[in-house]
């Protein structure tokens, strides 16, 4: 098949190299003339496991472009994955989808079928109205072309983006025509069959089979990526909130999520209590639910405590470290991690980087590491007084404590008796129970998790 992809953000690159791995042609659109060169050379603008391997296999079915019109003409599926960011009030911005739609529009000729695939996040209701951008732009135009939409919404993960693609838990379809379910059931034929090569990069999981096709309505789909993130959202935060009450009485939160999540009702994943989530959906999506509501003058209290909750996690910690140093004025700090999550040089909504404001604001002095985030970092920080510490020994020079923010695994080969022995107090607030208290003790560190 033929597709168009608009917008080369995570999720539109991912489905570019996974889909031109299993043999269908792609051309990528993308604006940003610095991302454009690099993707046209080849090369990937973002960290993500396996990505590197499927551009290289996918080379001669795998184009990239900033002509929406000119790609659109030959495609049978014109994808779109441009980004939906929150306005002031929550609500997600559509002028970026709506552009995208009528770019799309424009490239259509006559005779020609088309099924736009929305891939976006975007609000309920929205593949109706970019339908109907669609038809008013044909028209304007003159040009009588079949098109048909379809919701497809992605559940995937930054740093496991390509697995998640190859290998997902279920593929979620909202069409409303036969032509449309059919041209995504091709689109995705070598997933739910399996029947491509596994990359090396990317073998397939153990005991993974086939991923259930889920074909709803169009308004189900788009309810289910915002349904399914605020769950794992609101999951996260009931965890911490349960941790804070296990400090009170002295139970330690990952004995509870263990002896919980062997419920399977429960389920054991997302029960991992620290500094709370970030990235670039659960804040955003969250937000726009809240936003959805309201406009139907509808309230949805659980969401807005998840939300509240997150954010209480992150004063949590400052207060915390406050609890042991006393004053934090003049104090420096160290923070280890700056990356939403590990796997990702994404600092979007950060916890990490709340911390590093917070602390300021408070008058301390903030040193950070990250071994992969820290150029994004510099970027975003760049009105703040903070040093970028090479390696995480440089970072622990002088310091009063340090904040184990992001969970990166090469933070577990730390020589921690090293890192205590450079610092002025050896106090450590383990923002994402990594760490083996034990352990941390023995190195010398005064040693405080969250929930235990
Ligand atoms: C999420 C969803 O998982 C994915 O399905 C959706 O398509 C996009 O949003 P992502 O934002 O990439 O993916 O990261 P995820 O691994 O879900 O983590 C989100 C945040 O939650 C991170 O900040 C992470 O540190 C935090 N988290 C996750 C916890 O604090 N505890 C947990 O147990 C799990």
């Amino acid at each position: 098949m033929h597709i168009t992809i608009i917008g080369i953000g995570y999720v539109g690159l991912a489905a570019a190299v996974a889909f031109s791995y299993l043999d269908h042609h792609v051309v990528g659109i993308e604006k940003d003339p610095q991302k454009l060169r690099l993707l046209q050379e080849s090369k990937s603008p973002i960290f993500e496991p396996g990505i590197e391997e499927l551009l290289d296999k996918s080379r001669e079915r795998l184009s990239f472009t900033n002509d929406t019109v000119g790609a659109v003409a030959d495609s049978d599926v014109i994808m779109i994955a441009v980004g939906t960011p929150p306005k002031k009030n929550g609500e997600a911005d559509l002028c970026y989808v709506e552009e995208a739609a009528r770019q799309a529009a424009m490239g259509m000729v006559s005779g020609g079928t088309y099924v736009i695939v929305i891939k976006s996040t975007v609000p309920i209701g929205t593949n109706r109205r970019v339908m109907h951008i669609i038809t008013k732009t044909l028209a304007e135009r003159g040009v009588k072309a079949n098109v048909h939409i379809a919701s497809n919404p992605e559940f995937l993960r930054q740093g496991m983006a390509l697995k998640d693609m190859l290998y997902p838990d279920r593929i979620v379809v909202g069409a409303e025509t036969a032509e449309a379910i059919e041209t995504l059931r091709n689109l995705y034929r070598p997933i739910l069959e399996q029947s491509f090569a596994p990359p090396s990069s990317l073998p397939r999981p153990d005991g993974y089979s086939f991923p259930p096709l889920i074909i709803t309505d169009l308004t189900s789909a788009e309810m289910i990526k915002y349904a399914a993130n605020a769950f794992l959202a609101l999951k996260i935060s009931f965890i911490n909130e349960i941790a804070g009450l296990c400090e009170k009485v002295g139970a330690d939160i990952k004995e509870v999520a263990r002896g919980i999540g062997l419920d399977p009702r429960i389920g054991p994943r997302f029960l991992q209590a620290g500094l709370g989530w970030g990235g670039s959906c659960f804040p955003k999506d969250t937000a726009a639910l809240l936003a959805v509501a309201a406009e139907y003058g509808y309230t949805m209290p659980i969401i807005e405590a998840a939300r509240a909750v997150n954010t209480r996690q992150r004063t949590l910690i400052v207060e915390k470290l406050q609890s042991v140093l006393k004053i934090l004025r003049g104090r420096i700090i160290g923070i280890l991690g700056l990356a939403f999550k590990p796997g990702t040089d994404d600092i979007r909504e950060s916890p990490a980087l709340d911390l590093v404001r917070i602390l300021i604001e408070r008058g301390a002095h903030v040193k950070v590491h990250d071994p992969v985030a820290m150029p994004k970092a510099r970027l975003v920080l760049k009105e703040l007084p903070v040093d970028y510490a090479a390696d995480p020994y440089t970072l622990a020079e002088g310091c009063d404590a340090i904040i184990l923010a992001t969970e990166w695994e090469t933070y577990r080969q730390l020589n921690l008796a090293l890192l205590a022995k450079r610092m002025n107090q050896p106090v450590l607030i383990d923002g994402r129970n990594f760490f083996d208290p034990e352990q941390a003790r023995q190195a010398g560190f005064i040693y405080m998790g969250v929930g235990r």
